[in-house]
């Protein structure tokens, strides 16, 4: 295990900010996990997984601790379904497609999405009508402060839309290691719900879909939508799609006929962020190097040297104007780091 010094962060959050690391240690065991935490000139951490849910505004003074362990096996295989374990330094969407090749099915609705296998229970990755939590087991973990081992179940982890226990009750206590996952060997269960899918399968003639023809639906969607973070820095959905009161939403749908929504349950209603921020008039919008995607305004890049408090300003700036329009709070998804 070494320390780098003064380390440029740009290659490693897809946002492309050159903040710096003042200590960098990149992990790629759990031994040396283990030796890292135990340092006794340091007493906390920042964890970097893939940095594709992060906006770096600053350098960052702490150890950087690269999680870099890799390593997927087959716990279990029945007739039906297959039990693995991946280590967390594993990129998310290698093992979708790992997956694929070996016909385990659940993920497939999750291909291409950045980052690693051991960041997906933070915020329970979704897309495309799935979520993490409709395949994971468990996960294991390390406590930063004890260094005591931790499995957290499918029960333990709170999960919701974009959001877990590691986002709550214990944020910042522990470092996931691997993560356990329950996948369809036969009778998979296809979710082609959403009608972007069908309609990409309809335009293939697939009317007897295979996992991967769904994969290869949702990669298509994807990279027709989403800036690819390699050409154009960005941190994907900026904002989450708020959640508003039935008798919010009706006010809003008798000024705007048309807005597009998600009935969530007999009292709430989720309004996307990006219709908003649209209607707002920023969609395509520059503002130096920071702007919001043409493409979908729930994505804000860099295109090409914006500081983060730059990207923060704008962001402040959108969800003022939603508020002021709206009356509608907007979160930020992405983790602000200052
Ligand atoms: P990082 O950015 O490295 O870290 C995120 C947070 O988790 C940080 O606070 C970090 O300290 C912490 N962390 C990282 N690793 C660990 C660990 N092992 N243990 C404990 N804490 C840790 N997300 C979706 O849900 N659905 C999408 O469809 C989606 N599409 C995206 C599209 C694009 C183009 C981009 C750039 C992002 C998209 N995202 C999406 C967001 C992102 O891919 C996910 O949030 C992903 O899980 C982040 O993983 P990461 O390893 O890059 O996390
Ligand atoms: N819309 C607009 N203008 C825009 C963008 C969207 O009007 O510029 C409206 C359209 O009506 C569109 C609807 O919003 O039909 C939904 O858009 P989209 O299907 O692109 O999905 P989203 O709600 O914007 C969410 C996730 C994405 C995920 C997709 C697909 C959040 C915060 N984002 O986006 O996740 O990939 O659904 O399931 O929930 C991410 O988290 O980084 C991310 C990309």
């Amino acid at each position: 295990m070494s320390i780098q010094h003064n380390k440029s962060l740009k290659e490693f959050n897809t946002f492309g900010i050159d903040a710096k690391a003042k200590n960098f240690i990149a992990i790629t065991n759990i031994s040396e996990l283990m030796v890292a935490l135990q340092l006794e000139e340091f007493s906390t951490y920042f964890i970097l997984g893939g940095g594709s849910n992060m906006l770096l505004t600053q350098d960052i003074e702490i150890p950087v601790l690269h999680i870099n362990n890799k390593g997927k096996r087959v716990v279990l295989s029945t007739e039906n379904e297959v039990i693995v374990e991946i280590q967390a330094g594993e990129n998310w969407h290698e093992f979708v497609l790992w997956c694929i090749e070996n016909d385990f099915g659940g993920v497939e609705n999750l291909s291409l999405i950045p980052g690693n296998v051991g960041t997906s229970p933070i915020q329970n990755i979704g897309a495309y009508g799935v979520e993490l939590k409709d395949t994971f087991v468990s996960c294991a973990t390390i406590n930063i402060e004890t260094q005591e081992q931790k499995v957290f179940k499918l029960e333990d982890c709170n999960f919701g839309y974009r959001n877990s226990i590691f986002k709550n009750e214990v944020k910042g206590n522990y470092i996931i290691t691997s993560v356990v996952f329950k996948l369809t060997r036969k009778h998979h269960k296809l979710n082609t719900s959403y009608g972007a899918i069908q309609q990409e399968l309809e335009s293939n003639q697939i009317t007897n879909p295979t996992i991967k023809n769904v994969s290869d639906a949702v990669i298509a969607i994807r990279e027709r939508k989403l800036p690819n973070p390699k050409e154009i820095g960005n941190s994907g959905s900026f904002f989450k799609n708020p959640v508003i009161s039935k008798e919010d939403f009706d006010i809003l749908q008798n000024k705007h006929e048309n807005v597009p929504h998600y009935v969530v349950s007999d009292t709430e209603i989720k309004v996307p962020a990006g219709w908003l921020i649209e209607q707002c008039g920023f969609k395509g919008k520059r503002f130096g190097d920071a702007g919001v995607h043409k493409n979908q305004a729930l994505v804000l890049v860099n295109y090409d040297n914006a500081t983060g408090a730059e990207i923060l300003a704008l962001a402040k700036k959108i969800q003022e104007t939603v508020l002021d329009k709206f009356n509608i709070a907007i979160e930020a998804e992405v983790n602000v780091i200052s």
